[in-house]
Formats: structure tokens, C-alpha cells, sequence
């Protein structure tokens, strides 16, 4: 059996970035025992219908789960390992920020059980971090990296390129000092403009201009030859490890793997009865915690995933990883040949114009089809 990838969503920040549209609340007092609960009475409950399995990973996510207490972290990694069947080597990953109310957790975070951090850097350039609407400085987040690489065997951080007004030699020499401190994981992020968030208005009413097409696929490629040249290479998109450096636990969402959701917003793909079943959870969390102290649980409608749906979930998963789909794997989820799923024209101009490959069984998009994700699995999908 696949192992089960368990995500654990935090919602709550210290302040709310203008660009990010994550489920993320900001509140005068965090109610931390009232979550730590409720996070815990939900995963029994999801536990209780998915039964034992093997566990690959745990994900702390959010928001910002490093404002947790760590006996809140420990207490659910310690159920989580006794309702399902960890693997030994159990990936356990948290995601943190670096302002210094964090920093004096880490040590907790470690000794709950955490073995991978993942730190919201975001620039190493004090201009961009305060455009970016961050709490912390670029001191504090190179502090912030060093201490937790004494601390964790496993350490990745989150950068955002792709800013107003960028140019490639300026990211060039930011990427350059944030290789300098990076140890086996990067997660390098094009800024992009959700709806509903500050920066959205700000675009509408054109004070914010992202770059043009061309130089963002020149950033793109600029950011993967500087990291080519560290050992980085891009296993996904926009993330990039070293051989062995992968997160396990994002690698299962690309590969379409089982991942259940725990806590407000959160999503799963959970094999219950033989079905795939899209699972969610109410989204706001003081509403979402009441449903859990009711019912156990805040789950929302859930729905039967069909193998066309599947199909079309797994490519548009699986064509982000330079891996690509694997047409056995593929075949397994979703009872259809890779060739049943794509349109044929569609397959065959996109293997002419070189933004895919498909050799030995394996569907992958090139770098400059990873350029064009979207608009090819839009035609590609049949
Ligand atoms: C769940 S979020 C944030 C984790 C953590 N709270 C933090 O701020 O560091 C994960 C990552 O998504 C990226 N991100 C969020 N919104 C983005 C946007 N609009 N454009 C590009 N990257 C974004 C950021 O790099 C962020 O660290
Ligand atoms: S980027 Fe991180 S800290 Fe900022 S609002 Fe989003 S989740 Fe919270």
C-alpha cells in the first residue's frame, strides 16, 4: 500500500501578507488550547474511517504553524504515529517564519519529533521584504537559517522572485547569496496575484506591475541554471532539491498519492471503500472548531472522485515533476491508459513543438512546456 501523506493546516499569522490568499487568519490572542484540541479530536476521526496505514509524512502547514506550541506539535505527532503505522524513516516537516517569536520555539519543534523545516524567507533584500509586507528582517531570516541548520537534518526555505521592477541581474545576486546558505532544498516561487488579496487591488488599479511573460521565463531560467550549478535541480515547477532532497511529502500530492487534511480548509484524496474521495473542511476556523467540538470533525461535502477526474487530477499534478506521469502508476489510480486520457492532436503537436516527451511508458513536460503549464493541460486533457 502506498503510504498516507497527513496534512496538519495552521491557520492563524501574525499579520496577513498582501500577496498570500492561504487560509491564514490573524487574531488579537491565538486560541491554542481550543486548536490544539480540536486538530487532535479530527485526525482521530479521520483515523478511525481510513484505518491503519502506513504513514510517509507529516506536513505542519499554514498560515503559520511555528506559532504553535510545541507540545501541540508533539501531541499530534505522537497520535498520528499511533493511529497509523509510521514509516521509519517518517518525513516531518513544520513551516516556519523567521521573526523571533518563532525562534525561541525551534528547539521544542525539534525535540517534538520534527526532523524538516521549511522557512517562509520570502528576500533576502530589505526593500522587497518590506513590499512584501513581511514581519521580520533580512538578518533575522539568515539568523533564522542558521540556527535551524544546527537544529534539523533537513532545512528548505521559500523564496519569491518575479517582483515589480525585478531585473535578472538583481535576482541573480539575491539567488546567489540565498545558494550560499542553502542546504539541500529550495522552494523558488514566481510572485503571482490571487484574488481577494492587497496586492490584487493594487494590480487592478495598475500601482503593481509584475514582469512581462518573456522576462519571467527569463527569470525562470536564469534561477535554474544558478541553481544547476549548486547540484539544485528542478523536480518540480518551482521546487528544487538536491538528489534525496526532495520533500517526501509534497512528491506524494504531485504523484497523486492518498494525503488526507486535518484542521480549517484543509483537503485530502483519500482511498475510503475502494472510492477515491475528494475530502475539505469548513474553511473559517472558529466555525470550523465549533463543527469539530459538535460532530468531531469539520468536514464539509465530500465527493466520489470518477477515474476522468482522477485522470485529469494526476496529469495536472504529475506534469509539474520533471519525472513526469508514469504510465503504470498512472494506470493503477485511474483505470485508464495515459493514451485514453489525452486528445491525440493536442499530444502530438505538443511532442512536435518539444513541450512534452513521452518515452518508456512516461508523459513529461519539458522546461519550456513546464513555461506553458496551464494553457497546455487546458488542450492536452481530453
Ligand atoms: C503557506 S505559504 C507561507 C508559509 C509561512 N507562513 C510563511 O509566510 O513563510 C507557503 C509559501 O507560498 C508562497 N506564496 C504565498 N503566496 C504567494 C504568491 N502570491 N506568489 C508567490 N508565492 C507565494 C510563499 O513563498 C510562502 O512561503
Ligand atoms: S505568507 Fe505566510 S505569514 Fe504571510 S499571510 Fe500567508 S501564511 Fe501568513
Amino acid at each position: 500500500m502506498v503510504p498516507l501523506a497527513l496534512y496538519i493546516h495552521w491557520p492563524f499569522c501574525l499579520a496577513k501578507c498582501p500577496y498570500c490568499d492561504f487560509n491564514s487568519h490573524v487574531r488579537e490572542r491565538i486560541p491554542q488550547t481550543r486548536f490544539a484540541s480540536a486538530l487532535r479530536t479530527e485526525l482521530a476521526w479521520e483515523a478511525a474511517r481510513l484505518g491503519r496505514r502506513p504513514l510517509g509524512s507529516i506536513f505542519f502547514g499554514g498560515g503559520t504553524p511555528s506559532l504553535m506550541e510545541p507540545e501541540t506539535v508533539a501531541a499530534l505527532i505522537a497520535d498520528a504515529t499511533a493511529l497509523f503505522d509510521p514509516l521509519p524513516d517518517l518525513e516531518i516537516t513544520l513551516e516556519a517564519n523567521p521573526t523571533s517569536v518563532e525562534l525561541g520555539r525551534l528547539a521544542g519543534f525539534r525535540a517534538a519529533g520534527v526532523n524538516r523545516v521549511s522557512l517562509g524567507i520570502q528576500s533576502l533584500d530589505a526593500g522587497a521584504l518590506g513590499m512584501l509586507g513581511r514581519q521580520h528582517s533580512a538578518g533575522q531570516a539568515v539568523a533564522a537559517l542558521e540556527m535551524a541548520r544546527g537544529m534539523f537534518p533537513r532545512v528548505s526555505f521559500d523564496l519569491i522572485y518575479a517582483r515589480p521592477g525585478q531585473s535578472v541581474a538583481a535576482w541573480g545576486a539575491e539567488l546567489r547569496e540565498a545558494l550560499a546558505l542553502c542546504a539541500d532544498h529550495l522552494s523558488l516561487y514566481q510572485l503571482t496575484i490571487e484574488p481577494g488579496t492587497g496586492f490584487e487591488a493594487l494590480h487592478r488599479r495598475g500601482e503593481l506591475v509584475l514582469p512581462d511573460d518573456d522576462l519571467a521565463a527569463e527569470l525562470y531560467h536564469a534561477t535554474l541554471d544558478a541553481c544547476a550549478g549548486h547540484g539544485l535541480a528542478a523536480y518540480e515547477v518551482s521546487n528544487l532539491a538536491r538528489p534525496g532532497g526532495e520533500s517526501r511529502h509534497n512528491l506524494a500530492y504531485w504523484r497523486y498519492a492518498d494525503y488526507a487534511g486535518i484542521g480549517p480548509g484543509a483537503h485530502g484524496r483519500v482511498t475510503l471503500g475502494g472510492e477515491l474521495v475528494a475530502t475539505r473542511r469548513h474553511r473559517a476556523p472558529e466555525p470550523w472548531a465549533e463543527r469539530v467540538e459538535r460532530q468531531g470533525h469539520g468536514s464539509t461535502a465530500e465527493e466520489r472522485i470518477g477515474p476522468r477526474d482522477r485522470a485529469r487530477e494526476m496529469l495536472l499534478m504529475g506534469l509539474r515533476l520533471a519525472e513526469g506521469v508514469d504510465g503504470a502508476r498512472f494506470a493503477a489510480r485511474t483505470g485508464m491508459a495515459l493514451e485514453e486520457a489525452l486528445d491525440a492532436d493536442v499530444l502530438e503537436q505538443a511532442l512536435e513543438a518539444g513541450y512534452v516527451t513521452f518515452r518508456d511508458g512516461c508523459l513529461a513536460a519539458t522546461m519550456e512546456g513546464r513555461l506553458r503549464l496551464d494553457a497546455l493541460l487546458g488542450q492536452l486533457v481530453a
